[in-house]
């Protein structure tokens, strides 16, 4: 198609604020989809994702819309993830864009993850057009969420889109908006082949499906074409587009976005971000922006059963063939036997993981606690990073470590404020903006250790602010902090999933509440256990858990069988949770426990 008539654009909005809702309604208002064919947002179709309301995976849909200049558009609708962990997906897919829809929240306004993606799509420069939805809400107020738009955001939200996705209001407005303020997709499909790998993910029948947008050129079937990073060819075997199902095509040329399948065998071979080129008429330069997804967060996954070792590395095998951002290798540990330390881009994502684990492979896992990577030099000059603290090297050996660093905005209301200060000044932060935003508002940002969001961060802020404070955050760098490894012994026994990396001034209070906390949680034994948090030799906490007495049958009077069988699933219920180390059975809270600090 001329490109004059293409417009290639993406919802960005804070989650709940309805960007699936309205991406329904678009498909449905353009005839992609019927009613009756209409599921319940298609656009998200993991199991996983619908369940949990959030969108994974970025997808495109090609939509065809009369507009009432009485042309034929082509309108690519790109989908974002909408989570901070996957904030490198979402800036490829808005490379892939000319224009976006800020969605926004009639009652709810402005929040952190709005403003996030803002910029990304400001660094794109893309053309955003402000709709402001859930108007049917007896508590929207459109024209205050009008001035946030421009106070906060400073764009200029007089032509703002009043819509509601749920009732059907402003989706035509919505639609001539896009063909009339997103700027047309440029190209020349004449020049040699540069398109964007945008998403890619691997399907049993075609090998790895990529998701492209092409700059320049025109990709076809049975045509040689090389990834830039990789340097490998490849021929392709198909290509089309989603409307919302797969259409196959011919071509896809200069403007256009679709998919293609080229036997690629995992999706760490068609990177996202990746430029691909044809072989035959090369090009000089990659598209911009090419980053290699870097896990941030770190932690062990452990069979309950050891015998499920092959089975869990065979799982693991099979997610990481569709998500080249998540990573794995062996680990051995002296508590929990056989498993694997296992890197993910945050805490969403290790969910996300452990989630499938447990429910498409039925496999039980003991999770470790969740930690990041340290940059450590050693006095002999060498760099070492460290993930794992049980390959903590010896602090006598140990000139400096480095923490990565995040760049936190929070949007809350004021009354909750005194908490939330509270809390960041706790979690080691350091203020670097305070604003006021109006309607009873602030913007927070702040500089601290990712160390201390993957503790409890994000339910101590819901529960300091009711619910109200919002929270996006992106890695700034590495500072220099005197962290040290805390380990816990269980009987006398050191049990290394428990070992923790804090920073020194807060070891104490830290080592006290977390064996408080294991005192809780660890049931008692046959014998007296006695708890204990150490940084190397020093004890620095200590409680014991005193010894069991009565037998759970006993307790049950006379013969009733059923009751006693009830009871005794419930503790092989229990049990399946427990992992024995050394003489002792530890529940698997206990191994999260390390988190919470309060
Ligand atoms: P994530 O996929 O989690 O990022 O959320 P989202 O931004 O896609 O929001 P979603 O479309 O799932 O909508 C969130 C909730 O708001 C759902 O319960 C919707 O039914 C509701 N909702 C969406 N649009 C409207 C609207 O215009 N009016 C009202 N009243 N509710 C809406």
């Amino acid at each position: 198609m001329d490109p004059a008539y293409i417009r290639n654009f993406s919802i960005i909005a804070h989650i709940d604020h309805g960007k699936s809702t309205l991406a329904d309604r678009l498909l449905e208002y353009t005839g992609a989809l019927s009613q009756r064919e209409m599921k319940e947002q298609v656009l998200d179709s993991m199991d996983l994702e619908r369940e949990r309301g959030i969108t994974i995976k970025a997808h495109a849909v090609r939509l065809e819309y009369h507009a009432d200049d009485g042309n034929l558009y082509q309108l690519n609708l790109i989908d974002t993830p909408g989570h901070v962990d996957f904030t490198y997906e979402v800036s490829r897919s808005l490379q892939a864009c000319e224009g976006a829809l800020l969605v926004v929240d009639a009652s709810q306004g402005v929040e952190a993850q709005t403003l996030a993606n803002t910029y990304l799509a400001i660094h794109h420069n893309l053309e955003l057009i402000p709709v402001i939805n859930k108007i049917d809400l007896p508590s929207a107020e459109p024209e205050r969420i009008k001035e946030q738009i421009e106070n906060i955001i400073g764009l200029d939200a007089s032509e703002a889109v009043l819509a509601s996705a749920k009732s059907g209001i402003g989706i035509h407005e919505i639609c001539e908006a896009v063909v009339k303020r997103v700027p047309h997709a440029k190209g020349d499909p004449d020049k040699p082949l540069r398109a964007l790998i945008f998403d890619s993910w691997f399907d049993p029948y075609r090998g790895v499906i990529i998701l492209t947008r092409i700059l320049d050129g025109k990709v076809r079937k049975g045509q040689k074409i090389r990834l830039w990073t990789t340097e490998t060819t490849y021929e392709v075997d198909g290509l089309g587009f989603q409307s919302p199902k797969p259409v196959p095509c011919d071509e896809l040329s200069a403007g256009e976005v679709g998919f293609l399948f080229a036997n690629i065998k995992t999706v760490s071979d068609a990177k996202i971000g990746d430029t691909i080129y044809e072989a035959a008429r090369p090009i000089t330069e990659p598209l911009p922006g090419f980053e290699e997804m870097k896990p941030m967060v770190f932690a062990g996954l452990y069979p309950i059963e050891s015998h499920e070792h092959g089975l869990l590395r065979d799982a693991l095998e099979k997610l990481r063939l569709n998500d080249s951002a998540f990573n794995f290798e062996p680990e051995n540990s002296v508590a929990l036997g056989f498993g694997f330390r296992c890197g993910f881009l945050g805490l969403l994502h290790l969910e996300i993981v452990q989630e499938r684990l447990e429910r498409e492979f039925q496999i039980d896992l003991i999770t470790t606690a969740p930690g990041v990577r340290y940059l450590i030099t050693l006095g002999n000059g060498d760099v070492l990073e460290v993930d794992n603290p049980t390959k903590w090297p010896n602090p006598s050996e140990i000139i400096k470590i480095e923490e990565p660093i995040i760049d936190a905005t929070v949007i809350t209301r004021e009354e909750y404020l005194g908490e939330i200060l509270k809390l960041l000044e706790e979690k080691r932060g350091d203020q670097k903006k305070f604003e006021h935003i109006g309607g009873g508002r602030v913007m927070l940002v702040y500089e601290m250790p990712l160390n201390e969001v993957v503790l409890d961060f994000y339910d101590r802020l819901k529960s300091a602010s009711r619910g109200y404070a919002s929270l996006d955050y992106h890695l700034s760098g590495h500072r220099v902090s005197p962290m040290v490894k805390m380990d816990v012994l269980v009987a006398g026994d050191p049990v290394d999933a428990l070992s923790i990396i804090v920073h020194k001034d807060f070891a104490y209070e830290r080592g006290k509440g977390l064996i408080e906390r294991l005192r809780k949680l660890i049931p008692r034994q046959q014998f007296e256990v006695a708890l204990q948090a150490a940084i190397g030799a020093k004890i620095i906490a200590r409680e014991s858990i005193a010894a069991l007495r009565k037998n759970v049958i006993a307790k049950c009077y006379g013969g009733d069988i059923s009751r006693k069988r009830k009871l005794l699933e419930k503790q092989k219920e229990g049990k399946r949770r427990m992992k024995r180390v050394g003489r002792v059975e530890i529940p698997q809270e206990a191994f999260l426990s390390v988190l919470k600090v309060s």
